[in-house]
């Protein structure tokens, strides 16, 4: 098992670059499917879902190699439609294969996702987006066999905007004849970064980024060259990093228009956050004020990845905070392991309500998910003496290196190696 120590105290302080985002790389990946052309992916993020998506393109039959951040995908030897078990299960994304392969080869083969434990993530939406393209869906035994034999385009109308069900129904849409409607569409910046992407491609999507999304069916798709659009979660968790240390911090390369929402929140807190075009200075007070409440909701509101770290935020603050979740009926898993540095913070269901104390204390914790365990270094960051956050593998799959990261910035963070446990 690999775990981080954190040595509590530091200011952090300094400059630091923003990777390409996680949530665009993932769907991008999947879309290279729909051609059979070369595709060059530029600045993707060094992190495990990346690496996991890329095993299953290899074990579909595609060619991917990577040189530093840059990633070359040919999807020309694909010769299987059939997602393979164990991956699928390791990494939620595998679900997005679903629509690129179907619009392929008209057929596909799934398992059910696995992911991050914050819910049940059902992919209920993915699948009635698909049926309303004529796809046949049967289950069986946790396995989903899709028959895209008679599929059209079509009017997709989403009972809730889910990201990944958005994302699939574009990708099965954009070789089919005609023009497919998505209504109540996900309005995520990742969304119209896929889009742009698939129409690098010679896909023809509008809309993307707003709740109504046009995609008109072109015969095939050709090889590109693209860059995701960087990483709003990643930035933001850096800007709370800073934040909680009563820190100073420059991001470049940052999606400033994106992340109004989070930095809306910090400055409630009594940071001064300084936009340009694609960059943002933080600067901290040395004690942060708890904003009064705080609702994680589908874009352009709060984002849930955002929440675990705004938590941790509240613990040290002067007053008390409200956080409610919205997008996810289980993701306060680190309320508890924050507790146990000396947080104090109820939970009742959706809400969490979260009293600032003055201090936290080291102690040794675990992640139960992604952001709840880049939350848990950030507490660790603020906490007297040395925290242990267990589980680091949990967080390297959305950070590339977080550690390093962080020490960059002055932080006094390493990984361990401890015993199978
Ligand atoms: C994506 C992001 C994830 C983020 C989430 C919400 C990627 C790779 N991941 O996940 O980081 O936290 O958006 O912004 O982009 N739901 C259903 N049925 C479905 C699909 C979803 O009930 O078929 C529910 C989920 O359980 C959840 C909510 O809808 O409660 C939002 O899920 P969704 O927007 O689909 O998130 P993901 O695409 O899984």
């Amino acid at each position: 098992m690999e775990s981080f120590v954190v040595e509590g105290g530091r200011r952090l302080t300094g400059t630091i670059r923003v990777d390409g985002a996680k949530n665009a790389a993932l769907p991008i990946l999947a879309a290279c499917v729909l051609t059979e052309d070369d595709v060059l992916l530029r600045d993707m993020p060094q992190i495990t879902d990346v690496s996991r998506m890329v095993d299953i393109l290899r074990m579909l039959g595609c060619r991917v190699e990577a040189s530093g951040h840059d990633m070359t995908i040919s999807t020309r030897g694909m010769n299987r439609c059939e997602m393979p078990d164990g991956l699928s299960k390791q990494i939620r994304s595998s679900i997005f294969m679903l629509g690129p392969i179907l619009s392929r080869f008209r057929r596909a083969t799934v398992t059910y996702p696995g992911g991050c434990e914050i819910g049940m993530r059902p992919i209920d939406l993915h699948l009635s987006g698909l049926r309303a393209l004529g796809v046949q869906v049967r289950e069986e035994g946790g396995v989903i066999h899709c028959d895209g034999g008679g599929m059209h385009a079509g009017e997709v109308h989403l009972d809730y905007p889910s990201v990944g069900a958005t994302e699939n129904v574009m990708m099965a849409a954009a070789t089919l004849p005609g023009t497919t409607i998505i209504h109540n569409a996900a309005r995520e910046p990742e969304i119209a970064d896929l889009a742009a992407f698939m129409n690098c491609c010679g896909a023809r999507v509008s809309g993307a980024g707003s709740a109504a999304i046009a995609i008109e069916g072109v015969g095939c798709l050709h090889g590109a060259e693209y860059t995701p659009m960087p990483d709003r979660i990643v930035a933001g968790t850096l800007l709370c990093a800073a934040a909680i240390t009563g820190g100073e911090v420059r991001l470049s390369n940052a999606p400033v228009a994106d992340m109004t929402a989070v930095n809306a929140k910090l400055r409630e807190m009594g940071c001064r956050v300084a936009e340009t075009a694609d960059e943002i200075r933080l600067t901290a007070p040395e004690r942060l004020t708890a904003f009064s409440v705080l609702q994680t909701q589908p874009h352009p509101g709060f984002p849930t990845d955002m929440q675990a770290q705004m938590l941790a935020l509240l613990t040290t603050a002067r007053g008390t905070g409200v956080v409610v979740e919205n997008v996810f009926e289980n993701r306060f898993t680190h309320a508890g392991e924050m507790n146990r540095m000396g947080a104090r913070i109820l939970c009742s269901g959706r809400t969490a309500v979260v009293h600032g104390v003055p201090q936290l204390n080291g102690a040794q914790v675990t992640a139960r998910d992604l952001r709840g365990g880049a939350a848990l270094v950030l507490a660790g960051l603020r906490a007297a003496g040395e925290t242990q956050v267990d589980n680091a593998t949990l967080i390297d799959r959305g950070y590339e290196r977080i550690e390093r990261q962080l020490s960059a910035l002055g932080a006094q963070i390493r990984r361990i190696h401890t015993g199978d446990m």
